[in-house]
């Protein structure tokens, strides 16, 4: 809720009329014009593609200072978080707005595995798609298909549903990301075992064979935590605000996390982490890297190098510094320093860094840039990074979601436009068109 207010003036030189606009101010960061009565007042809409002046909510989860490289989630350092919490706990603190209690913290334990497996019919879904498609596409396809399989769990309007559903979606997400690769693989798939925590039952479900035991690498299932928080909420990033924009008409849950997943695929987006690795692959050798540069700063060139640049953190990104060592520690433990694709990264960011270009347009290694290397390091194939973002980021999806349900403000989202196309014009009979 705003703590203060005061307002500014707007004058229409067209007409004189002045209009008086409420500034409202957050806990941090910068205010908001708050130009709801614009429209009925001036009978003008507001102009601005992609968001980049807009606040779309209010919202308490989380908080980004892109300047100064801050990322808070209900208030907490994500610094603090990654080296101190669990993601489960991560995912209660994002829900519910506190730390929990020990007994809390146990409960919301029990509530998330107790539905980790998916519905069989779910299983049997997967042999509808080419084994050889994206596993994001299976992952669209899945996580729609929930609102078919747990259809008990959609009614929006009611509170227990919501919760029912939040449990669902958090605890089902890393088994349907598992099967999809189990599925492109043509392995068989592998039940959750709820003994394990969240990162360790992922890490078995993908790669455990039915011929040999399995132990979790304790290093892998460290530096898969850290992703998971990193990546656990960003507040109103593109996938997010499909979320809500979705999920405004009344859409249950899962197909508004539907809408997030497909968002998130886009390279400019969660794709990001996947063409980093390509892109790393393509440069090939150290030395090629000046053509690659050169290639994204040319303005007659839509190439752009992946892992650089991010919309809000134009100083550095909080999440990139905490996986950068993380990145360090899993190659080091696991004795993969010479990794031929981290010492093109490291070059790239050095020279990239030192670059009057990206240096002018504050373009910066991303989460993005890193992650790639690490899950690369754990044997985690390129075309699952995504997924794995989107495991990551379901618990950001449905806290904003469940936010947005309980916001008196909330209405349907419904942006306009400015008409740009041809004046009113009568219909031709098609033998009279020219
Ligand atoms: N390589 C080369 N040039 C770039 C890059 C890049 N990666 N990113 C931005 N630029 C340039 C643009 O060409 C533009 O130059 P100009 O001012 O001379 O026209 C300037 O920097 C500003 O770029 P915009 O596209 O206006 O910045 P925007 O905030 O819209 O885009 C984005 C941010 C999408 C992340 C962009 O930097 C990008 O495409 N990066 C590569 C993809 C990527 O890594 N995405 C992951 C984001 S993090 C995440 O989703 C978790």
């Amino acid at each position: 809720m705003a703590e203060k207010q005061n307002t500014v003036t707007i004058t229409d030189n067209r007409s004189g009329k002045k209009v008086d606009i409420p500034i409202q101010h957050g806990t941090h960061g910068s205010g908001v014009f708050d130009v709801r009565k614009m429209y009925s007042e001036l009978g003008m809409f507001t102009y601005d593609p992609g968001f980049v002046s807009t606040a779309t909510c209010s919202s308490y989860i989380t908080y980004i200072d892109g300047d100064e490289g801050i990322l808070l989630y209900r208030g907490y350092p994500i610094e603090q978080l990654a080296e101190k919490s669990s993601y489960i706990e991560v995912c209660y603190l994002l829900l519910n707005g506190h730390l929990p209690s020990a007994a809390q913290l146990e409960t919301f334990r029990c509530n998330i595995t107790c539905h980790t497996m998916v519905h069989e019919g779910m299983r049997r879904f997967y042999s509808g798609f080419r084994h050889d498609a994206h596993p994001m596409a299976f992952m669209l396809g899945c996580v729609g298909a929930m609102s078919s399989f747990y259809h008990d769990s959609t009614d929006v309007t009611n509170p227990r549903h919501r919760e029912i559903s939040a449990h669902r979606l958090i605890a089902k997400m890393p088994t349907l990301a598992a099967d999809s690769y189990r599925y492109s693989m043509g392995l068989p798939f592998n039940f959750p075992k709820n003994k394990l925590d969240y990162s360790d039952n992922f890490l078995y479900m993908m790669f455990a064979l039915p011929t040999d035991d399995y132990e979790v690498n304790p290093v892998h299932a460290k530096a898969l935590r850290t992703i998971l928080i990193l990546h656990a909420d960003h507040e109103q990033n593109a996938s997010t605000s499909s979320v809500r924009l979705a999920s405004s008409s009344g859409a249950n849950p899962f197909a508004s996390v539907c809408a997030g997943i497909a968002s998130l695929w886009g390279p400019a987006h969660g794709g990001a982490n996947e063409a980093v690795i390509k892109t790393l692959e393509e440069i090939g050798e150290a030395k090629n890297i000046p053509k690659f540069v050169a290639r994204a700063k040319d303005k007659d060139d839509p190439y752009r190098l992946m892992g650089f640049g991010h919309r809000i953190y134009k100083n550095f990104d909080p999440r990139a510094t905490l996986i950068r060592d993380a990145c360090h520690e899993l190659l080091n433990d696991l004795g993969e320093q010479q990794d031929p694709l981290f010492e093109i990264a490291l070059e790239l960011e050095r020279i990239a860094l030192e670059d009057d270009y990206f240096k002018e347009r504050k373009l910066y290694p991303n989460v993005d840039f890193y992650s790639g290397i690490i899950l690369r390091a754990m044997g985690i194939p390129i075309n699952m990074f995504t997924v794995v973002f989107a495991m990551a980021r379901t618990v950001g999806w449905i806290a904003q979601w469940m936010e947005m349900m309980d916001d008196p403000e909330q209405r349907i989202g419904r942006p306009r436009q400015l008409y740009v196309g041809p004046a009113t014009r009568d219909y031709v009979p098609i033998d009279e068109r020219e």
